[in-house]
């Protein structure tokens, strides 16, 4: 079975988030049970020299304003096609944002381009090879059903993956030529979208089938507080709606091979662990101290609920608890957490950027992971923090609710406990959980237990690659 795959980012090539962790791992665990995947990413100037190295597999004369051409690489074990259209991607700085930290203001053509050539690959095929199905990817690729179905030509079945819902691509109507896009496709069942175009609505609307990334957020998602406006439109489509739930990557992440930690370690060599706690505190400036080194690693949004953390930090401080936070994104965020760092020197340490070295060794050196998200369709630091033995408090919420067992009564009398969860979302609940970890730590015998337990507990792709392929088996049946 072949079957594009269609996002805006794929690790390790180019990557801002989780998505680029999926798109990245996922293609693998489905080539272990024999289907070829290959991912069409826009060539940003990160990538200008691997298309360098590739062949030449579609060419197209007017994509948005220039020319563009398909190149086809095999790179890191990725079968990858990489879209060069210099007039759209070759710019510095963030893939989606200006220097201004606002969006470009030709996402639309940007992104429309990668779905249109994606629609053109999956109908013509390239260099010999032509998808059974398409599985676009959040709203960068929402117009490829669109342009399939406007297309009147026969193509394969596509599953649209919702990565989070909150992203949706909103644009003028008036922009709707501009996007290729024929009169009719704005429709309340295509692209229309309160008077606006909506990329994920037209993916949602148009595609054979929807995933999203955890069984959890698959419910949220049809409730007015969570689906952001596209409830309904779930709610209608409710029995095409699948929760397949994310993995990780298990040779890219794992404690025992991972370059970027001082140290080496396995839930047998626990204590080599203590090594990567040294060089986090020598890192970032901290003491040692009694209590856990709680760590962040995220994008600093509203979504992630690190506002609720600055609220909770002269707690976890009293806990004898420290800090190590990489984050980066809004500004007032990333000046507050600035200002904490000073004001709780030695306990609190922040570093403002994004920096995947620093990433994996935080993971490796802390001892726990704190991600308090308002909401989270999946999540992957969470998985990493129990493939590391960072024990992860989460808010109950999407994926960090389907992925982590609370350290309750009955989960510790069980012995089946992996981390923290607190519900409501709230400060006050934050810091309890934060307080409860700290409890546990003060337990040696019962957290080293946690901490090899979640180091056991399975987050590889196996179960749900499988259900990926159930659903494009089944669509190809069709
Ligand atoms: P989201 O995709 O919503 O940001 P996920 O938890 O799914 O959340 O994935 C985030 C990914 O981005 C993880 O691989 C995480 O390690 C990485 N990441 C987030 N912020 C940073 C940062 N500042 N530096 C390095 N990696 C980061
Ligand atoms: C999104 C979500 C995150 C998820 C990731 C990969 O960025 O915010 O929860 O893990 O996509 O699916």
């Amino acid at each position: 079975m072949n079957v594009l795959f269609v996002a805006s980012e794929c690790a390790p090539f180019m990557k801002t988030g989780g998505l680029a962790d999926v798109i990245g791992a996922v293609p693998k665990a489905l080539a272990a049970a024999g289907t070829n995947v290959r991912v069409l990413i826009p060539a940003y100037p990160a990538l200008h020299d691997l298309a360098g190295g590739g062949r030449s597999v579609m060419l197209l004369d007017d994509l948005f304003g220039g020319k563009a051409e398909v190149k086809a690489v095999n790179a890191q074990g990725l079968d990858v096609l990489l879209l060069v259209a210099p007039h759209l991607y070759d710019r510095d700085g963030n893939i989606y944002l200006g220097p201004d930290g606002k969006d470009w203001s030709d996402n639309h053509l940007r992104f429309a381009a990668l779905g249109y050539a994606g629609a053109e690959l999956a109908i013509d095929g390239a260099d010999g090879w032509t998808p059974d199905v398409v599985n676009l990817h959040d709203w960068q690729a929402g117009l490829l059903p669109a342009y399939l179905s406007q297309s009147g030509r026969s193509a394969p079945p596509a599953v649209m993956t919702i990565h989070n819902i909150a992203f949706q691509g909103l644009f003028d109507a008036s922009e709707l030529a501009n996007l290729k896009l024929k009169a009719e496709m704005f429709a309340a069942d295509a692209v229309e979208y309160y008077g606006k175009i909506s990329f994920l609505k037209a993916g949602l609307a148009l595609s054979d089938r929807i995933t999203t990334v955890s069984p959890s957020y698959a419910c949220e998602l049809l409730t007015p507080e969570f689906g952001m406006g596209l409830d309904g439109l779930l709610r209608e489509r409710r029995s095409d709606l699948s929760g397949i739930l994310n993995g990780i990557d298990l040779e890219m992440w794992d404690p025992e091979s991972d370059p970027h930690l001082v140290e080496n370690y396995s839930p047998r060599s626990l204590k080599r662990k203590e090594a990567n706690k040294r060089e986090v505190e020598a890192r970032l400036g901290l003491q040692r101290r009694d209590g856990p080194l709680f760590c962040v690693v995220s994008r600093l949004t509203s979504q992630k609920g690190l506002d609720m953390l600055l609220e909770c930090l002269p707690g976890l401080v009293a806990e004898g608890a420290s800090l190590a936070l990489l984050g980066s994104g809004d500004s007032a965020l990333e000046r507050q957490f600035a200002e904490a760092s000073r004001r709780h020197p030695g306990q609190v340490g922040v570093v403002i950027g994004y920096d995947e070295p620093l990433s994996h060794l935080l993971q490796g050196g802390s001892d726990a992971i704190l991600i308090p998200s308002r909401f989270e369709p999946c999540g992957l630091t969470q998985l990493y923090g129990l493939r590391y033995g960072t024990l992860p408090v989460v808010a109950r919420t999407g994926g960090l609710a389907d992925t982590i067992i609370d350290a309750n009564e009955a989960a510790l009398a069980a012995q089946c406990a992996t981390g923290f969860q607190f519900a409501p979302i709230n400060a006050t609940m934050l810091e309890q959980a934060i307080a409860r970890a700290c409890a546990i730590y003060r337990q040696p015998g019962i957290w080293s237990a946690m901490v090899r337990r979640a180091m056991r507990h399975p987050v590889g792709w196996d179960v749900s690659a499988a259900a990926y392929e159930a659903i494009y088996r089944s669509l190809i049946a069709d």
